[in-house]
Parts: C-alpha cells; sequence; structure tokens
C-alpha cells in the first residue's frame, strides 16, 4: 500500500532565484525505510517540509505537482495542498534538522504534552500517549527535566518523542544525528530501527551517515540540485559508485573498499558490511 506519493513535485521558495525542489516523483510503500541523501542544498529539508504540508501551507511559494499522503489506519488520503496543517501531523510527523529549534518548554513532560493539547485530546488521553512517546524513546524518569540541560541524543529523542505523541503513521527524519556523538547516533538509529520493527511505522530518513542508509533502507533516494538522480534499492545505488563520488557522497567504508576490489576483479559484486566483504574475499568469518 502506498502511503506517500509526491508527483512531479516543483517548489520555489518565496524570495529564491531559482527552484529548490524540481520536477520530484516518487512513492513510499507502507513499513518502508526511505533513505534520502545528497549534497548540502540539493533540497532534502525542502523535501521534508513538502511531506507534512509545512510547504505550501505554511511556506509559501511557488508550488506545482501533488503530494498525497494515506493514512494506512484509515485508508484516508490527504493532498497536502488541500490538507489544514494541524491535520498531517497526525498522520506525518515532521521531525526538523535542528532538534533544539524544535523544543522550547521548561520540562519534558510540557514539551511532549505541548502539541497534544492543540490537539484537544482529553488528559486521560495525554496521559496515556505522553506516558508511551517517553517510554518508546527511553525518556521515562526525565518528565521533569530541563530540556536544555539532556544530551544531544536525549534531546533529540525528546524532539521525536513530541511528535510521537501524535501518533503519526508515517515520521520523516531530517538528519537526526548530524549534531550527535557516537553514543548519540547510535540511540538515535537504534530508535529509527524500533519504530520500524514494533511499531510498523513508515520512515523517510534524511542521512549523512550512509553506514545506516546503505545496510537498512529498503530504499535511496540520491538528490542533487532539487531533484532525484538516483533511485533504488541500497544495492542498486550502490552499483553507481562514480556518480555518488562526483556528488561527494561518502560510502560506507566495506562498500568504498568493495568498489576498488571490484576494478582489480577481485570480487564481483558489492559487500555492504565488513562481515560481507571478509566473506567474499574469504576472510576468517567466511
Ligand atoms: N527559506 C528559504 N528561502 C529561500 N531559499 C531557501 C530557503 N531554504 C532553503 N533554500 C534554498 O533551497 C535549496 C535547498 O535547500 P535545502 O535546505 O532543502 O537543502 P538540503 O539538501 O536540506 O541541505 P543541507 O544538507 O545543508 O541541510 C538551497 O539552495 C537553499 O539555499
Ligand atoms: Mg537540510
Amino acid at each position: 500500500m502506498k502511503v506517500i506519493s509526491v508527483e512531479n513535485l516543483s517548489f520555489k521558495y518565496r524570495r529564491a532565484r531559482s527552484y529548490s525542489l524540481k520536477d520530484v516523483s516518487f512513492e513510499v510503500k507502507k513499513g518502508e525505510l526511505l533513505g534520502v541523501i545528497g549534497p548540502s542544498g540539493s533540497g532534502k529539508s525542502t523535501l521534508c517540509l513538502a511531506l507534512n504540508g509545512i510547504i505550501p501551507n505554511s511556506i509559501k511559494g511557488e508550488f506545482s505537482g501533488d503530494v498525497v499522503i494515506r493514512d494506512p489506519r484509515t485508508g484516508e488520503e490527504y493532498n497536502t495542498k488541500e490538507t489544514p496543517v494541524s491535520k498531517l501531523p497526525t498522520v506525518v510527523g515532521l521531525v526538523l534538522q535542528n532538534p533544539e529549534s524544535q523544543l522550547f518548554n521548561m520540562t519534558v513532560e510540557e514539551e511532549v504534552a505541548f502539541g497534544l493539547e492543540n490537539l484537544g485530546l482529553d488528559r486521560n488521553e495525554i496521559l496515556r500517549r505522553l506516558r508511551w512517546a517517553l517510554e518508546v524513546t527511553g525518556l521515562r524518569g526525565l518528565e521533569k527535566e530541563f530540556p536544555p540541560n539532556l544530551s544531544g541524543g536525549q534531546q533529540q529523542r525528546l524532539a521525536i518523542a513530541a511528535v510521537l505523541a501524535m501518533r503519526p503513521a508515517i515520521l520523516v527524519l531530517d538528519e537526526p544525528t548530524s549534531q550527535l556523538d557516537p553514543v548519540g547516533k547510535r540511540e538515535v538509529l537504534g530508535l529509527v530501527s524500533l519504530l520500524r520493527k514494533e511499531h510498523g511505522m513508515t520512515v523517510v530518513l534524511v542521512e549523512h551517515h550512509t553506514d545506516y542508509v546503505f545496510r537498512f533502507a529498503d530504499r535511496i533516494l540520491v538528490m542533487d540540485d532539487g531533484g532525484i538522480v538516483l533511485e533504488g534499492t541500497p544495492r542498486e545505488v550502490a552499483e553507481e559508485a562514480e556518480t555518488l563520488r562526483k556528488l561527494g557522497i561518502k560510502l560506507p567504508a566495506s562498500l568504498e573498499i568493495s568498489h576498488e576490489l571490484r576494478k582489480r576483479g577481485i570480487i564481483e559484486s558489492p559487500a555492504f558490511t565488513e562481515e560481507e566483504l571478509l566473506s567474499r574475499i574469504g576472510g576468517p568469518s567466511g
């Protein structure tokens, strides 16, 4: 079942000279993890904003094409340009590129409850969702903390908790680990895996950490200059090593090495992990 369908989407910010998205089309199926990679300025964040209707409803500009979101739980379809911005976050949640910019309350629990109060839910439902969102993100026990005092990984998980509390079926994460240390990165990417496996969520993940994307994404979109230049499974995208290199996208080390070994005729197909690489070349684990 398709849950996101983007058709011929183009967008130009109001005062910008050129289009930030140029005739972008793709689909995402229920339960998929779609990885989005591409150089800085290629339109990844703009695309995220368009997926939950902030573009064109709150951030205006020249918009054409369609973004249609289908709620897999009800089957209902929402064309973002015709849907009130208050409705979309309950179907497609967006975690912005800067977690701090999304946190503005005095305590962790207020941060998560904030959006819920605006949904007009009753007190018990708010508490239920608050507890659930903090539980899934591993933040139980930190309810009374001042968000700026949390670690980077905790702040990012809090931003995710606030979005999850709205109970979206689809989660869009814009570079959720870019400002985190290795521990924070693991915490956040572990959470992404959990949300997919245990909560059946569909995830669109913009991520520079290509190790994770190539290993766990079902499909990858590679963006450049507002358009999609490559789209396919990690294996298909990894075949295009030259294109990726030209865009300055760093492949996981095991893939870089396997490309080199292929050029020399030592192995036949790309290896995604170190273990795979070792087994191809008949190393210790193979
Ligand atoms: N509010 C805005 N007004 C005008 N132009 C903008 C605005 N936001 C982004 N742009 C332009 O749109 C293009 C795409 O930007 P976007 O932020 O979507 O790229 P990105 O792929 O997310 O980059 P990064 O990897 O640095 O986050 C860039 O040329 C950028 O300068
Ligand atoms: Mg961005």
